[in-house]
């Protein structure tokens, strides 16, 4: 998802010009006003990204595969499913591999949104969970390892915010993933025994449509903050009209 970051920072030139003190994306940049701005900024984005791929130390910014994820919340309450969630030291794989296919971009009244539709082809994620809820009658109180394998992942990654003496500042970051198809394992024990841990992940990997529409929403609130800072370090440090002249 920080991909997006990447996609807007790269209208300042690959071989980039350093103007003093101020820091230089390694990106192609795209004339606003010109005819084809979209299928542009689509192109310096596919340059961009493998760019950003390891990280960009100079900005502190971090490797994108793999991507690491310390801690997130999530409180949800939905249907049958109500509970608190927490995954931690979560490592995701795969964002290497994503495929832009399209790219929006709009500047109205000083607000700059960006709109990159992406395609992963698979998205391996393993870490940490604590969970503490119940999922219809069976109550869930347990924590131990997971994975995800997800394939066919697209996300529009929205960002937007407004642009203030010529530095865009990112207020949203908004990315809700669908998955086609979504594997779950996990050792995690519940409390109660193995029998109700491995009906859970069942019924996550069987009813995971459902769950998605009713959690993603939620996780995508602590993610947009993340994100959010993610991308402003990119951005934070240069200049708007370079970037996107
Ligand atoms: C996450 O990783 C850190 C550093 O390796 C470790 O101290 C912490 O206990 C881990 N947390 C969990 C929940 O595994
Ligand atoms: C814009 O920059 C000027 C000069 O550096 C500074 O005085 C002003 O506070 C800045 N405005 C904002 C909103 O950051
Ligand atoms: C995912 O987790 C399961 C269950 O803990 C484990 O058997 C499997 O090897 C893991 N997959 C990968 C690719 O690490
Ligand atoms: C993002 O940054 C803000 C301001 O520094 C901070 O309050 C917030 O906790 C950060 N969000 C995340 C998810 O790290």
């Amino acid at each position: 998802m920080l991909l997006y970051a990447l996609v807007s920072a790269f209208s300042v030139a690959a071989f980039g010009l350093s103007v003093t003190g101020e820091s230089i994306l390694p990106v192609t940049t795209c004339k606003r006003d010109s005819a084809d701005y979209s299928a542009c900024l689509k192109s310096a984005i596919e340059e961009a990204l493998p760019r950003f791929i390891p990280g960009l130390p100079e900005f502190n910014f971090p490797s994108l595969d793999p991507l690491f994820y310390e801690y997130g919340k999530a409180v949800f309450k939905s249907g049958d499913i109500r509970g608190e969630i927490i995954v931690s030291n979560v490592t995701t794989i795969g964002l290497e591999n994503t495929q832009i296919l399209d790219v929006r971009a709009n500047l109205i009244d000083d607000i700059f949104r960006l709109e990159i539709d992406t395609q992963i082809p698979r998205l391996f994620l393993k870490g940490h969970i604590s969970l503490d809820g119940s999922i219809s009658v069976f109550r869930v109180n347990s924590k131990g390892y997971f994975n995800i394998t997800g394939d066919d992942v697209r996300t529009t990654w929205d960002i937007t915010g407004h642009v203030v003496n010529d530095t865009w500042i990112i207020k949203h970051f908004r990315a809700f993933p669908s998955f086609r198809t979504f594997k779950v394992h996990s050792d995690f024990l519940a409390e109660q025994s193995k029998e109700i841990s491995d009906i859970v992940v069942s019924f996550v990997n069987e009813f995971w449509p459902a769950l998605q529409r009713a959690m993603v929403p939620l996780a995508s609130k602590e993610w947009d903050s993340w994100l959010t800072n993610l991308t402003n370090k990119l951005f934070s440090k240069v200049s708007f009209s370079k970037i996107f002249p």
